[in-house]
């Protein structure tokens, strides 16, 4: 008998998938930095500092379906980290490992493994991981919740985080309805339905939800890209609810989105009767509410943890006594300071959000976030602004506001 998961591991021994990398060195040349990376967001994941005090990046690393590259691209960037790789496809485990051999990354391993076996690995003391991370391929299983359980079993309880990114349903409608469309033709995952597929695509009319989708794509130029997005024989979309139950179905705490901007009414709301209904919800249904109101989430990049870790190292509680010792970590591409002669307030923005603009008093605190400052000294910062009568409050609420849309994180001594 054929099981659908064996069609996805031949679709992928087939169609390697994503497009292999060929030289580490000249991809990162070009400036890349993957968001879920610890070390651009190791504050998010362990805002108590546990991946700074680990000597930067003394951890275990677990990528769970790691492709033809994303094991490999870790271990690089990440060179005293220990990564593990798996994945069921011998053609992608086979580029992984050329990527070793060349880069001399004897920081990783690679298996042939089913993450749902995931607990017979032996590399690390404890066969556990500090981070788990697997994007893109959890929607691909038979029953997603059991692949999720089993890499809670092998993930460090006080300390671990999985980061999961899984399609979302409600940004690919107009995908989801493509790929019944191909699957009512009869195409499959041969040269020739490959290229009717593109006929279709570029016949598609201008209003077709799935436009958005198809521009400055790079899977559109490439043939396992495409079948990885059309032909797909299995593909569960998630709703922000799913994301959520599946999470607690799993016996795991949801711990946050990676990029809150999209999820958070306050960051982009702008009628103040709306936003103040949707700030009456709890916060389950503001997201729930704010995925439906976007329409374009394609993916939910999210962190989960054990419930076993203890809550204090990662929840952040702005009313804290220490919350004056924290140090902000600013966490936007663009940071411009107000225009004198065109009156133009500061601004700050993160790719791809709108930019948010700041108050003088607001910008002067931001401006004094250098990633060292503690609240108390970037506090400081805040004299010449005699209205501003209790400075700490308010940089506890500017500060608290941005870190909920994602603009700022926070490295959270003890
Ligand atoms: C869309 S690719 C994503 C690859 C990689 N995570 C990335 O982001 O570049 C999905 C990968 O998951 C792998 N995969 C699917 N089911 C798996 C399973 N049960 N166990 C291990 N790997 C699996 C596939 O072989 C494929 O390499």
């Amino acid at each position: 008998m054929i099981l659908v998961a064996d069609t996805v591991n031949e679709q992928y021994e087939q169609w390697v998938y994503p497009e292999p990398i060929h030289d580490l060195e000249a991809y990162y040349a070009r400036g890349i930095a993957e968001e879920a990376e610890p070390r651009m967001v190791h504050w998010h994941y362990w805002p108590d500092g546990f991946y700074a005090l680990q000597k930067q990046e003394n951890i275990d690393i677990l990528v769970a379906g790691c492709g033809s590259n994303q094991a490999a691209k870790l271990a690089y960037t990440h060179p005293k980290a220990r990564v593990v790789g798996i994945d069921m496809c011998s053609a992608s485990l086979a580029h992984e490992q050329k990527l070793k051999e060349k880069h001399t990354l004897n920081n990783l391993t690679l298996h042939n493994l089913d993450l749902h076996d995931v607990a017979s690995l032996r590399d690390t003391k404890d066969g556990k991981f500090d981070l788990i991370i697997s994007s893109g391929v959890l929607h691909h299983l038979p029953d997603p919740l059991t692949g999720l359980k089993a890499l809670k079993t092998v993930l460090r309880p006080k300390t671990g985080v999985l980061f999961a990114m899984v399609y979302g349903l409600y940004g690919r409608m107009g995908l989801y309805g493509l790929q019944q469309a191909f699957q009512l033709l009869g195409l499959g995952q041969t040269p020739n339905d490959v290229a009717l597929v593109r006929s279709v695509l570029a016949g598609l009319p201008a209003h077709h939800p799935v436009q958005p989708m198809l521009k400055n794509n790079l899977d559109m130029n490439y043939d396992a890209g495409i079948v990885d997005m059309f032909l797909h024989p299995m593909d569960h979309g998630f709703s922000v609810q799913d994301c959520l139950n599946w999470v607690n179905n799993a016996g795991l705490e949801f711990q946050g989105w990676l990029d809150p901007f999209a999820y958070e009414p306050a960051a982009w709301v702008k009628d103040p009767a709306v936003r103040a209904k949707l700030m009456a919800l709890p916060k389950p249904q503001q997201w729930q509410t704010m995925e439906l109101l976007n329409g374009g989430i394609r993916m939910h990049s999210f962190m989960a943890c054990h419930p076993d870790r203890p809550k204090s190292s990662y929840q952040l509680n702005f009313n804290s006594p220490k919350f004056l010792t924290w140090i902000p970590i600013k966490r936007v591409h663009r940071f411009v300071p107000a225009n004198g002669e065109t009156h133009l307030p500061a601004w700050i923005q993160r790719d791809p959000h709108p930019p948010v603009p700041l108050t003088p008093p607001q910008a002067a605190l931001f401006g004094a976030i250098n990633n060292s400052n503690t609240v108390q000294q970037c506090i400081g910062a805040l004299k010449p602004f005699t209205d501003v009568t209790d400075p700490t409050a308010f940089a506890r609420s500017v500060l608290a506001s941005l870190w909920e849309i994602g603009l700022v994180l926070f490295y959270c001594p003890s």
